[in-house]
């Protein structure tokens, strides 16, 4: 596998909203100061490019954490067991098939293994080339940001994410950004933590119980000082209500077929929806 990505599926006439420099030949991200070469038909990312890419504050979060984030959500008496239950979920909701799919917001890629297994071809992209350092290991992957998809209208028929409802700061965006890569008929899976029974306005108590608290109602970042996950506590979360999450993704024009909630508690840990582009 390569060492970091070379892209993928983008057309420079039809790439959402990068602005396509044809003297330069390169597709430029104004919010990432990224530019894309554009050579043989796809997008590449070069090493080069992906190093001279300027992080803002919020989307420098997961910097320096790679080797302790894939660490974690690998051990089984720290998130690992989540993390599992997210992707048989996920694996469940996917299916077997074949073709490309895109885990948007891959982190280290850890989904990749199941869905190489399931027979697809994942591709990963995230705003953490920290992130993508150890990624690219297990997939191919680009530098980019789940808000301005560095990926063709209508390209793919599959795509998925773990875990980042809680991290995109602009998730109408992102929504309609997964929307317009995906063709007719397309699918994407969305598995999160449960809004109502995890994170910040949820305090596990003993034997199972959960203690609500105000604030559930509102959508808001929640910096890592308020929280107590092991994740979070590092990087802080956007609580989003349960009717947030869905009516994002209805608006940006899907349509939701499938809703499951899982994890090992009493009380669901994860919410995953399987929404269709008609
Ligand atoms: C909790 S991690 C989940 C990683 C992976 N999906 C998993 O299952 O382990 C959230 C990831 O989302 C990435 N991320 C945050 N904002 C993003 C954005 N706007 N676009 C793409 N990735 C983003 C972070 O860099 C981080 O790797």
């Amino acid at each position: 596998m390569l060492d970091i990505l070379h892209n993928i599926i983008a057309d420079p006439s039809d790439k959402g909203s990068l602005v396509w420099d044809q003297e330069k030949r390169v597709v430029h991200n104004p919010r990432l100061g990224l530019d894309y070469p554009f050579l043989n038909g796809f997008f590449h990312l070069t090493k080069q490019n992906a190093i001279q890419s300027k992080f803002l504050g919020s989307e420098a979060r997961y910097e320096g954490l790679a080797e302790w984030y894939d660490s974690i959500m690998q051990d089984q008496n720290n998130r690992g067991e989540l993390a599992n239950s997210a992707y048989s979920i996920l694996k469940s909701l996917l299916g077997k098939g074949e073709g490309i799919v895109l885990d948007i917001g891959c982190g280290t890629g850890l989904a990749a293994d199941i869905t190489k297994e399931l027979g697809y071809t994942p591709i990963g992209v995230d705003l953490s080339k920290d992130q993508l350092r150890i990624a690219a290991k297990r997939l191919p992957v680009v530098l980019g940001d789940s808000a301005d998809l560095p990926i063709s209208d209508h390209s793919v028929c599959l795509a998925y994410s773990t875990f980042t409802t809680t991290d995109w700061e602009n998730l109408e965006r992102s929504a309609k950004e997964i929307y317009r890569v995906l063709s007719p008929g397309g699918r994407y899976v969305d598995i999160g933590v449960h809004p109502c029974f995890y994170g910040a306005y949820s305090e596990p108590l003993s034997q199972g119980e959960i203690l609500q608290k105000p604030g559930y109602n509102q959508s808001q970042f929640v910096e890592p000082n308020l929280l107590k996950g092991t994740v979070r506590s590092k990087v802080g979360a956007w609580h989003r209500p349960v009717s947030d999450v869905i009516n994002t993704f209805l608006s940006a024009g899907f349509k939701l077929v499938r809703v499951v909630e899982g994890g090992q508690g009493e009380l669901p840990q994860l919410l995953a929806l399987s929404l269709l582009k008609e």
